[in-house]
């Protein structure tokens, strides 16, 4: 079973994933309508989470195409409860996945958890069918800073916090710079026709994107003080940033990379 920093048992994740939809499915979805995603498709939605775009997906490829939506946990996938998806509990490090099978592969913000993603990419690039494509959504940590302007002191207290976590995610085997990685990787696996493209928020504190740092900081809290990473008596400050409307901060860049399976690929020589 992985370690993952982020479980969904968690008693609030249901509103933080929710948060975390609200904010990227419409970027997502600029990019799945790009690579023509539409009537008939069959969609596997890896580490689906919330659920929020394999419901788009189902409702774009309509009564002929079908979706697969997996995650470690799916409480919130089988929720959905929606025509022409099937929800699949299902490990990535571990567990394999229908072969030469799907026209478009996703995920998002799923493979910079995992301490081995080189079987894991693998394992989503066979399970396209020849001329599919797979669209990987990564977090890359380089532009996680505070604003100029910023009260210095609050600027301090974000960089704490952004130090601490990207030392708990490389300590569980996450990569908080995972975004720069599938555009290179998907090259080696044998895709064509790859590319990337990073979006960056600038973030308030107060508003809905910056809640969704609240509670992810909140659900890690423990962690960060059991690792020596912060102090208990910084956690109140820090989450109290998360809603300071005089705080702002550059997010991290969320990195697209895409790439298309060969359609004339012979069978069997990956
Ligand atoms: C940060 S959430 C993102 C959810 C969704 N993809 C989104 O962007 O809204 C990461 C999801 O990946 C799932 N996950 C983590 N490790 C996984 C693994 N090894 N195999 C399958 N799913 C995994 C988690 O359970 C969680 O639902």
């Amino acid at each position: 079973m992985a370690d993952y920093l982020l479980d969904n048992a968690w008693h609030e994740q249901r509103q933080r994933l929710a948060g975390l939809e609200a904010w990227f499915d419409p970027g997502t979805i600029r990019h799945l309508e790009r690579l023509g995603v539409g009537d008939g498709w069959r969609c596997l939605e890896v580490g689906g989470g919330g659920g929020s775009i394999a419901a788009w997906l189902a409702a774009r490829v309509g009564p002929r195409g079908h979706v697969l939506a997996t995650d470690l946990d799916t409480r919130f996938l089988e929720a959905l409860d929606l025509p022409h998806l099937e929800v699949r509990r299902h490990d990535l490090l571990v567990d394999d996945l229908p072969s030469g099978t799907f026209n478009l592969v996703h995920a998002r913000f799923v493979l910079e958890h995992l301490a081995d993603r080189a079987p894991a990419l693998r394992r989503m690039v066979d399970a396209l069918a020849p001329g599919g494509w797979l669209l990987a959504e990564e977090t890359d940590s380089v532009s996680w800073l505070p604003a100029p302007g910023v009260d210095p002191e609050h600027a301090r207290r974000f960089t704490r916090f952004t130090d601490a976590f990207t030392r708990l995610c490389a300590a569980s085997g996450a990569d908080a710079f995972a975004g720069r990685r599938a555009y290179g990787e998907l090259g080696a696996l044998g895709l064509d026709a790859i590319d990337a493209e990073g979006r960056v928020f600038m973030v308030r504190g107060g508003t809905p994107n910056a809640e969704v740092w609240r509670l992810t900081a909140a659900q890690v809290a423990d962690r960060l003080v059991a690792a020596g990473y912060l102090d208990a008596a910084e956690m109140p400050a820090i989450l109290a940033l998360f809603r300071d409307p005089t705080f702002v901060w550059m997010e991290a860049l969320v990195m697209a990379a895409w790439g298309r399976r060969p359609a004339d690929e012979g069978a069997g020589s990956r």
